[in-house]
């Protein structure tokens, strides 16, 4: 693996990735007339400026159902590995992760969908591996969905026979508890003949045992009121994969609003998180964890008093501030952080053009690489 091949792989301390532009709305539960639509002329633009200025990764959701509400949040939304291909072709250095449904996707026809679309990337594709969240969406398949722990058990099979596609020169057997392959045969290999990125973002014990095993990356919550915990997660993470020989980088995940000034990006997120609120599709958001009218007390003001909290760690102020607060993730031991915007295409360039400059002088972000393609 060459330190060029990929924009995840460069010399960044700390990297930056766009999470969640393949579904309506992205990730901020808005019925704004600026949202997110995620037609694919707007993920297209958002691809280019992100590569051209300096963005280090895309993490798309794997979602097949949206949550309902005046604007179907998370409606509309493209398929992760497709998508990732036809922006891999768009760009030049930046990574573009698929979110692959373990349980959803056949072992033997994702391991060539990956094959694929890391050619088209020449290297730059990315792997988030998901075992699933919404019973919904697991009806709407046909599959069913597997007890929690069985799941990452399935999973653990799932990576490891496309692995073994990826790097098998002969035909080999695959019989395990889930998975009976036989005779199996993948050409191409990976671009290069080298792993994706890998990651995976599991918030239980036995997600986050299957990241230090499968994984590159993991997502944690960045804990603004107690760095020092935030901190000391990152590096029990990073030193519980180096007991198992392997390295792994810690990342998180937020919502940014930047704007010239701090008081017009609270202004901002204040509109965002109160009259811009899609509240019929956060009802539908909670049903989904069976939090409803007859269980809750003060279900009412539970509903109206979610937000901002449903948006993601927020990140709200003037480039200064959003620069500032990506250096405290950065202390604290993180690799980087996946981040929504409510619009893509409208506020990228403000990133762009004030953060960028600041991290770099603040000695988080080196000059880009030169182009690989
Ligand atoms: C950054 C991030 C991205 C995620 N992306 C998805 C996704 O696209 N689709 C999905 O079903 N789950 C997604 N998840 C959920 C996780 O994969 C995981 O199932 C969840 O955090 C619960 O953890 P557990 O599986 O260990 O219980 C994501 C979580 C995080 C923090």
């Amino acid at each position: 693996m060459t330190a060029n091949r990929y924009q995840m792989y460069n010399d960044n301390p700390f990297k930056l990735g766009l999470f969640g532009a393949n579904c309506s709305s992205g990730r901020a539960i808005n019925k704004l007339p600026e949202r997110w639509l995620a037609d694919w002329d707007s993920c297209e633009t958002m691809a280019k400026i992100a590569d051209e200025g300096g963005i280090d990764f895309i993490l798309p959701i794997g979602r097949w159902k949206g949550y309902g509400g005046k604007t179907d949040f998370q409606g509309t939304t493209f398929e992760t590995i497709t998508w990732a291909t036809g922006l891999l072709a768009h760009t030049k250095k930046l990574t573009v992760f698929g979110t692959v449904h373990a349980p959803l996707f056949n072992p033997m026809v994702a391991a060539k969908q990956i094959v694929t679309a890391d050619h088209v990337g020449r290297g730059r594709f990315g792997l988030n591996i998901v075992v699933g969240w919404n019973e919904p969406e697991f009806q709407m398949s046909g599959i069913q969905q597997r007890e929690h722990g069985d799941r990452y058990e399935y999973a653990e099979e799932w990576i490891s026979a496309i692995k073994k596609m990826w790097n098998e020169k002969e035909p080999f057997d695959f019989d395990e508890d889930y998975l009976h392959l036989k005779n199996v045969v993948a050409k191409p290999k990976l671009h290069a003949d080298s792993s994706p990125l890998i990651i995976n973002a599991g918030q239980s014990a036995t997600g986050r045992a299957f990241a230090l095993r499968h994984c590159h990356a993991f997502f944690t919550n960045f804990r603004e009121a107690d760095v020092k915990k935030s901190a000391e997660f990152v590096a029990q993470f990073k030193s519980d994969a180096k007991a198992l020989g392997r390295d792994a980088n810690v990342y998180t995940q937020g919502h940014v609003v930047c704007r010239p000034s701090r008081k017009e990006a609270e202004d901002y997120f204040h509109y965002l998180t109160t009259e811009g609120v899609d509240y019929e599709a956060i009802e539908g958001l909670l049903q989904l964890k069976n939090i409803t009218r007859e269980n809750t007390p003060d279900y009412d003001e539970y509903v109206r008093n979610l937000p901002p909290k449903n948006v993601g760690y927020p990140i709200i102020g003037s480039p200064d501030d959003v620069t500032e607060k990506f250096i405290r993730m950065h202390a604290a031991g993180l690799s980087g952080i996946a981040f929504s915007l409510v619009n893509y295409v409208d506020e990228l360039p403000l990133i762009v053009d004030e953060v960028i400059p600041r991290l770099r002088n603040a000695g988080l972000k080196t000059p880009q690489l030169p182009n690989n393609a």
